[in-house]
């Protein structure tokens, strides 16, 4: 998979530690995949660590050099000639992954015996470590008090995933995937950013309307674009819920995801959530009708006859335009943001959706073209104000054109 650059890690200083566990094969790949996106990875490596992955694998993946040497001096472009001191004085993030057991327990009983020890106290910046550990290590009560006190002190912890380990045992200790740990990576740098403290709401996938138990009417919604359009959010520093009904794509780290099904199930999950949110991005094709009833059985076509299946269909209520008219009542305005997928008079047809649902932002997107809309990893769109305003957003991924619709968002909800 190739990695594309994200704008937050763009020349960000990464030191990632690597302690002795399994998992440190794994780190190559992060490692490798934060440079591509943009970072600069300074790797140190414990001298248990160099027992499982050597020293030049790293350098080979980040094209930079790897600090092991406690008391070598540094050479490698740091801001201080004190390697201990250079590695943690200008990072950005200081990332331990995998951190194992003793290493936890060195942090939290504040022991400096090796370079990545030191620099952990020498840090100023974030800390975050992913955990990852062999049997029942990770859960006994050493390890879980150690990154309490951890946690007491700040320190953000990845949790690790359940399944199967290098022994063969099951249980909790798990290095989570690359993807996972890139977000929490883009959780942490991002949490400061300019939408603290505010909460969005995104709608993401295409609606399903059972017709039995084993049929339903969908649409070709991917939910890449909400799902997209939550990163972009969660990178800005925002709250994110994101009600989806799509199924299969990976959640964005740090989002808050509630699953859903029918367009009554999304409306009653937005209505819900956008009490106290700032923002409602309509990201979800939400289907327009649903089968009047649920057959409780199977539907059969009956065995020698041609007869079609006549189907009644009612609307699903409007859900923007449902929470438009709860603000009005509530004299509250939270940004409300519609997309429109139009196969034929875009821009009017779009234009008057922003009037008639109260929207402050509409995204068009004209899905005849086969490089734009449903399922494909790339987007073009015009964003429409209620001022009769138009951007073009220009052919490029679904997370660019993300972060260009998130900065509108946000210009719109820290009004002067
Ligand atoms: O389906 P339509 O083209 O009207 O969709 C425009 C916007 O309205 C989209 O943002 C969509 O998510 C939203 N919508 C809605 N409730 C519906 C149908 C669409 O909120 N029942």
């Amino acid at each position: 998979m190739v990695q594309e650059r994200i704008t937050l890690l763009q020349n960000k200083r990464i030191v990632l530690g690597v302690t002795g566990g399994i998992a440190a094969y794994k780190v190559v790949d992060l490692a490798s995949k934060l440079t591509q996106a943009g970072a600069l990875v300074d790797v140190v490596m414990t001298a248990a660590a160099r027992e499982f992955v050597t020293p030049l694998t790293f350098q080979a993946v980040t094209g930079r050099a790897v600090h092991t040497a406690l008391w070598g001096m540094n050479s490698g472009g740091l801001p201080t000639h004190i390697a201990h001191i250079g590695l943690g004085e200008s990072a950005d993030l200081l990332l331990i992954a995998p951190a194992t057991a003793n290493t936890l327990a060195k942090m939290a009983a504040g022991l400096a015996d090796d370079l990545l020890t030191v620099t952990v106290l020498a840090a100023r910046c974030p800390l975050l470590v992913s955990p990852a550990m062999d049997g029942g290590m990770y859960e006994h009560a050493a390890t879980q008090e150690n990154l309490a006190t951890l946690r007491r002190r700040g320190v953000l912890v990845a949790e690790p995933e359940e399944g199967r380990f290098a022994s063969g045992l099951v249980g909790k200790g798990r290095l989570p995937e690359t993807q996972t740990l890139i977000g929490a990576v883009r959780h942490t740098l991002g949490r400061l950013g300019r939408l603290r403290h505010r909460k969005i709401v995104i709608t993401a996938g295409g609606t399903r309307e059972p017709l039995d138990p084993v049929r339903f009417i969908t649409n070709r919604s991917s939910g890449k674009q909400g799902y997209a359009l939550a990163q972009a959010a969660l990178d800005l520093g925002a709250q994110v819920v994101l009600v989806s009904a799509a199924r299969t794509l990976l959640a964005p780290y740090g989002a808050q995801v509630v699953p859903v099904e029918t367009a009554e199930e999304m409306c009653a999950a937005v209505v819900e959530h956008m009490k106290d949110a700032d923002a409602l991005l309509m990201a979800a094709a939400v289907a327009d009708f649903r089968p009047q009833t649920i057959a409780e059985q199977k539907i059969k076509k009956r065995e020698g006859s041609s007869d079609g299946l006549h189907l009644d269909l009612v609307r699903t209520p409007d859900i923007l335009l449902t929470v438009s008219e709860m603000h009005k009542k509530a004299q509250t305005a939270p940004v409300l943001v519609g997309f429109a997928a139009e196969s034929e008079h875009l821009l009017e047809n779009a234009a008057s959706k922003l009037r008639r649902k109260g929207l402050d932002l509409l995204v068009a997107n004209d899905i005849r073209s086969s490089d734009a809309g449903f399922d494909v990893d790339t987007n073009r769109a015009v964003i429409l104000d209620k001022n009769g305003g138009q951007e073009v957003l220009a052919l490029a991924s679904k997370a660019v054109i993300a972060e260009s619709i998130m900065q509108r968002v946000g210009d719109l909800m820290i009004r002067p």
